[in-house]
């Protein structure tokens, strides 16, 4: 894979600006997203208010954890406009989360946002490894979900020929990758591995093709499926987080020539990592839930906005920024099996030890009597897709997992072809289990 580490002068000044630096803009910044929080917004200055906390009491940046939590249900109890800190006519986007219950949580944002998130993403790209001239494939969603259109305002203002294909028609994104030549694609990991496929079935050699770097993100993905997209495609797969209460894709990145954990841009954003039990702020370091402060966003600044993604922060390498690490998991996907707690990215890497078994798998939830049990649903590599082959990597699994986490799953080992593909977020969960019972 081609070396693609920045020369000299391709990182903005802030990329490598001292730590003092980064400190002092911090607090320049967040003494007005406090400010502007609090009188722009009816929902900040309430809050604030019943906390007995005012934006003049922040004097230092430890200061900010006197100040009360924003929570994903904050969001559905003003939806759809109750958070914005602006007028609505100053809006000049809205995305909105799905949500898997209840109203969808909606963000907005004015063009100072759309600019500074354009930013953003360009500064991204180039960490890994794309520069202007690049054509990029988007296969994010387009639409209400930040994926795409995100993806695709950064990919211009690095000055690259972007192709917004958005997520689906696989074989048309196979096609389109063929006959256009991109250099870059963004898409989610899982949905990458849905491409993959479609190379095989075309009869194209993935790593022959044009693509150097994938932008992978939106959900959890281990370092073992990074080897495994790396390897298949003969290139750079590098990880992108984001979440919309935030900005949407872009707030942190892996540099291509480290690929040790994401960059948080900080000069946009302030981390925090919490106790998820006590809201306590932890050391960097140590493991927590990931808290955001907005510095910049004029439309819907967040104060302390808790992800439910777990992770530590780590100090910077290829850049003076923080680092996140990889993050294993949200809280909200956990799954609590007689009293283990385990992560779907465990049962990735286990799955990805097994040489007969192809990286797609679901996660099934039952009840059996009075007990919970998990079936990992995968499916056979073509070179091993006897029955016996399928029988001896279900029983290896089997297993891995055992030994490994400590508990006992049944594992399916579908056909090839199996096992449930993603177009976007994979759906790795599914709970069968009677409600109620
Ligand atoms: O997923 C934004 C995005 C789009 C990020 C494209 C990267 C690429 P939401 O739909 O609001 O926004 O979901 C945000 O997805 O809190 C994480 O739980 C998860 N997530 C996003 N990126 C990563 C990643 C977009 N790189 C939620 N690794 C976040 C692990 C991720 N989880």
């Amino acid at each position: 894979m081609e070396d693609l580490s920045p020369k000299p002068g391709d990182l903005e000044p802030i990329e490598t600006a001292s730590r003092d630096e980064i400190a002092a803009l911090q607090l320049e910044r967040m003494k007005w997203s406090l400010r502007h929080a609090y009188e722009g917004s009816g929902f900040y200055r309430a809050r604030f208010d019943a906390h007995g906390v005012h934006p003049d009491d922040l004097h230092t940046l430890a200061d900010l954890a006197k100040f009360p939590f924003t929570v994903k249900t904050d969001l559905r109890d003003t939806y759809p406009f109750g958070m914005f800190a602006v007028p609505r006519e100053r809006l000049v986007r809205l995305h909105a989360s799905s949500g898997t219950t209840g109203k969808p949580t909606v963000v907005g944002y004015t063009s100072r946002d759309i600019d500074t998130w354009a930013d953003l993403v360009a500064r991204s790209i180039r960490a890994s490894g794309g520069r202007a001239g690049d054509i990029v494939h988007v296969a994010y969603g387009y639409g209400l979900f930040t994926g795409g259109l995100g993806a695709h305002y950064g990919a211009e203002r690095l000055g690259c020929t972007v192709v917004p294909v958005s997520g689906g028609m696989t074989e048309r994104q196979v096609t389109l990758i063929d006959d256009f030549r991109p250099r870059i694609i963004m898409v989610t990991p899982s949905y990458m591995l849905s491409i993959l496929d479609g190379f095989q079935r075309a009869g194209l050699d993935p790593r022959a093709s044009s693509l150097a770097v994938g932008i992978f993100g939106a959900e959890p993905w281990t370092n073992s499926m990074r080897l495994e997209i790396e390897q298949a495609f003969d290139m750079h797969a590098v990880d992108i987080y984001g979440l919309s209460e935030v900005m949407g894709p872009g707030v942190a990145n892996e540099c291509v020539e480290t690929k040790d954990g994401l960059h948080l841009w900080e000069d946009h954003f302030y981390p925090e990592i919490i106790d998820p039990e006590t809201g306590e702020v932890l050391p960097d370091g140590e493991m927590g839930e990931l808290v955001f402060t907005t510095l910049t966003k004029e439309g819907l600044p967040i104060i302390r906005y808790r992800t439910r993604d777990l992770t530590r922060l780590l100090p910077g390498t290829a850049r003076t920024m923080r680092r996140i690490e990889k993050i294993t998991g949200r809280s909200d996907d956990m799954i609590i099996l007689r009293g283990v707690n385990i992560f779907p990215t465990q049962i990735e890497e286990q799955i990805l030890k097994c040489p007969g078994l192809a990286p797609h798998f679901q996660i099934e939830l039952i009840r059996e009597g009075r007990m919970d049990a998990m079936i990992v649903h995968t499916e056979a590599t073509t070179a091993a897709a006897s029955p016996e082959a399928r029988a001896h990597e279900a029983r290896a699994l089997v297993h891995h997992i055992k030994s490994t986490l400590g508990v006992s799953a049944k594992a399916v080992v579908h056909a090839p072809g199996g096992a449930p593909r993603s177009e976007g977020k994979a759906k790795r969960v599914v709970d069968n289990r009677p409600r109620g019972g």
